[in-house]
């Protein structure tokens, strides 16, 4: 599980905290003997489904907001993100970084953060960034889905 919950596929999910707790109860104790609810609960795990743990497609999937609203109402491709979409687009194929398990820059719609926009966001970190111009999607490029470090001084 990594630090997300990590859902049984029945409507409930299970926090990091909650996954501890359960390997405990998984692991024999000092006289070999285990908790009364491990074969219970091993029954419950093997019925969650095989690529319920499946890593994800993309290791970094990057939507920008390139909504156009009518002129004068505040939106996110006023502040140039279309231009910043492409740019990172063509940057990650040029740094080789684009396709399956690996990074994909997708646009979006309105994604309901209109006054703090310009807005993209990389999953599955669920980091939110803003941003004024080019270098700052390049400083995002190569800190964040290069090297896989949050750039603070851009987040939101
Ligand atoms: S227009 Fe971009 S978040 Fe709404």
């Amino acid at each position: 599980m990594s630090g997300a919950d990590a859902g049984r596929g029945d409507g409930v999910s299970y926090n990091y905290g909650q996954g501890v707790a359960m390997a405990r109860r998984l692991t024999p104790n000092r006289n070999g003997r285990r908790h009364a609810g491990a074969v219970q609960f091993e029954q419950r795990l093997l019925s969650i489904p095989a690529n319920h743990f499946a890593m994800s497609y993309y290791d970094k999937h990057v939507f920008f907001c390139c909504n156009q609203r009518p002129e004068g109402e505040q939106c996110c491709n006023n502040g140039g993100s279309q231009k910043m979409r492409d740019y990172a687009k063509d940057r990650v194929k040029q740094l080789t970084l684009s396709g399956p398990g690996k990074v994909r820059i997708n646009q979006s719609g309105c994604l309901d953060r209109c006054k703090e926009g310009p807005v993209m966001v990389v999953y599955p970190d669920a980091v939110w960034y803003t941003y004024v111009d080019q270098s700052d999607i390049e400083e995002i490029i190569n800190e964040h889905l290069v090297n896989g470090r949050i750039v603070e001084r851009l987040r939101i």
